[in-house]
C-alpha cells in the first residue's frame, strides 16, 4: 500500500511512471528537469543518474518538487537547457514551476551511487489549475523525443537520432502548434551538439 496514494493521484501522480519537472534549489540557483516517478504496486521511487544537477541537488537537499504540466516546450527546455528565472514561483516555501498545474513536495534520504533508486516520501502538495485534455499524440512524441536526445547526449548512439526523426513526421501530423515550437528547439540543441 502506498501512503497518500489518493493525494497524489488527486495531484496528477499515479501508478506507472509519471513523467514530471522537478524543481530543486540550492544556494537559492533554481533548477528543472523532467524526470519520472516511478510507481510500482508498493513503491515510489525516483532513478537519478549520476552527473546531473537534479542529483546534486537531491543529494545535498533531500528534498525536490514534482511539478505537473503538460507543456511540451517546458520539457524539452527543462532537459536540454536551463528555464530562465521567470518560469520559476516559490509557493509555500518551496521552488516551483509558475505555470504548473499541481506540485507535490517530496523527501528522501539520499545516497551517491552510479544511479539512485531513490524511495521518496510525499510530504505536502496543491493543485493551481486543471489542464483537461485528450491525448495528443504529437505531445506524447515531444516528451520521447527529449527524453532520446538526453540518452542522445549521454551515449552518442545514432539510433536516439533515428528514433527522433520518424517521430517528427507524427508531431508534425497530429501536435500542436507548442509541440512544433518545441521539436524545433530540439533539433536546434542537438544540431549545437554534435
Ligand atoms: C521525459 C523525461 C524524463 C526523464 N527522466 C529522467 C529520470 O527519471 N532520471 C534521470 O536521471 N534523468 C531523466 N531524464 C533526463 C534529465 O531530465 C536530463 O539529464 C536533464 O538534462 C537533467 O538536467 P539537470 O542537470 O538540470 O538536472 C529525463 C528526461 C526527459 C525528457
Amino acid at each position: 500500500m502506498i501512503k497518500d496514494a489518493q493525494r497524489l493521484k488527486e495531484l496528477g501522480i499515479h501508478p506507472g511512471i509519471s513523467e514530471v519537472i522537478v524543481t530543486t534549489e540550492v544556494d537559492k540557483v533554481p533548477n528543472a528537469a523532467p524526470i519520472g516517478i516511478v510507481w510500482d504496486e508498493d513503491s515510489i521511487i525516483l532513478r537519478l543518474f549520476l552527473g546531473t544537477h537534479t542529483y546534486e541537488n537531491i543529494l545535498t537537499t533531500g528534498t525536490f518538487v514534482a511539478n505537473v504540466i503538460h507543456d511540451p516546450i517546458i520539457f524539452v527546455e527543462a532537459a536540454m537547457n536551463d528555464l530562465s528565472p521567470d518560469c520559476f514561483q516559490h509557493r509555500d516555501g518551496v521552488l516551483t514551476l509558475k505555470d504548473a498545474e499541481s506540485w507535490a513536495l517530496f523527501k528522501c534520504d539520499p545516497f551517491r551511487t552510479d544511479i539512485m533508486m531513490l524511495p521518496i516520501e510525499f510530504v505536502r502538495g496543491q493543485v493551481l489549475w486543471q489542464d483537461f485534455r485528450a491525448v495528443n499524440r504529437g505531445t506524447n512524441l515531444v516528451v520521447e523525443s527529449a527524453i532520446a536526445a538526453t540518452r542522445y547526449q549521454a551515449l552518442a548512439q545514432d539510433k536516439y537520432l533515428d528514433d527522433i526523426r520518424a517521430w517528427n513526421r507524427i508531431i508534425n501530423r497530429c501536435g500542436g502548434p507548442r509541440d512544433k515550437e518545441a521539436m524545433r528547439r530540439l533539433d536546434d540543441y542537438l544540431w549545437e551538439n554534435r
